[in-house]
């Protein structure tokens, strides 16, 4: 699979070691940054991961930053993005066979390296339940852009 990565500052150092791991696993990886520890805006990173799934130039996004939840929040903004906040190995699987997100979202100032991994591995090995999941991820997409 073609892969995006991307992190903040925070995240920086795990986004380091999922696109090595990732590599490692025999995908590609797009890294969309940051590329230093130098501080920076996690919603211009989760945008830029959210951007590269969304537009087909990769099947995938991982992204980290301090809780996960920030750069979360920035790559849902993206249309046709499900990223799901994961902390473990379950969660990243359900995320996947639920809500079929074609983004996890880590923090690294929450999950321990090994688990995060771990993480990672299960949603690559993953698949999307459909069912009646189905409808469910079909509202979620017609979500967007309302204002109230
Ligand atoms: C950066 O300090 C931190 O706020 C960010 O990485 C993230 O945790 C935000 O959700």
């Amino acid at each position: 699979m073609r892969i995006a990565v991307g992190s903040d500052h925070a995240g920086f150092e795990l986004k380091e070691a999922v696109a090595a791991h990732v590599r490692d696993a025999g995908h590609e990886v797009v890294d969309c940054g940051t590329y230093s520890a130098d501080r920076v805006d996690y919603p211009d990173f989760g945008a830029a991961v959210g951007r590269s799934v969304a537009g087909g130039d990769t099947e995938g996004g991982i992204c980290v930053c301090g809780t996960g939840i920030g750069i979360a929040m920035a790559a849902n903004k993206i249309a046709g993005i499900r990223a799901g906040v994961v902390w473990d190995a379950t969660s990243a699987r359900l995320t996947r066979e639920h809500n079929d997100a074609n983004v996890i979202c880590i923090g690294e100032r929450l999950v321990g390296p090994q688990v995060a991994l771990d993480a990672v591995d299960a949603w690559l090995a993953s698949t999307f339940d459909g069912g009646r999941h189905v409808g469910r991820v079909a509202k979620l997409d017609a979500l967007g852009g309302e204002r109230v």
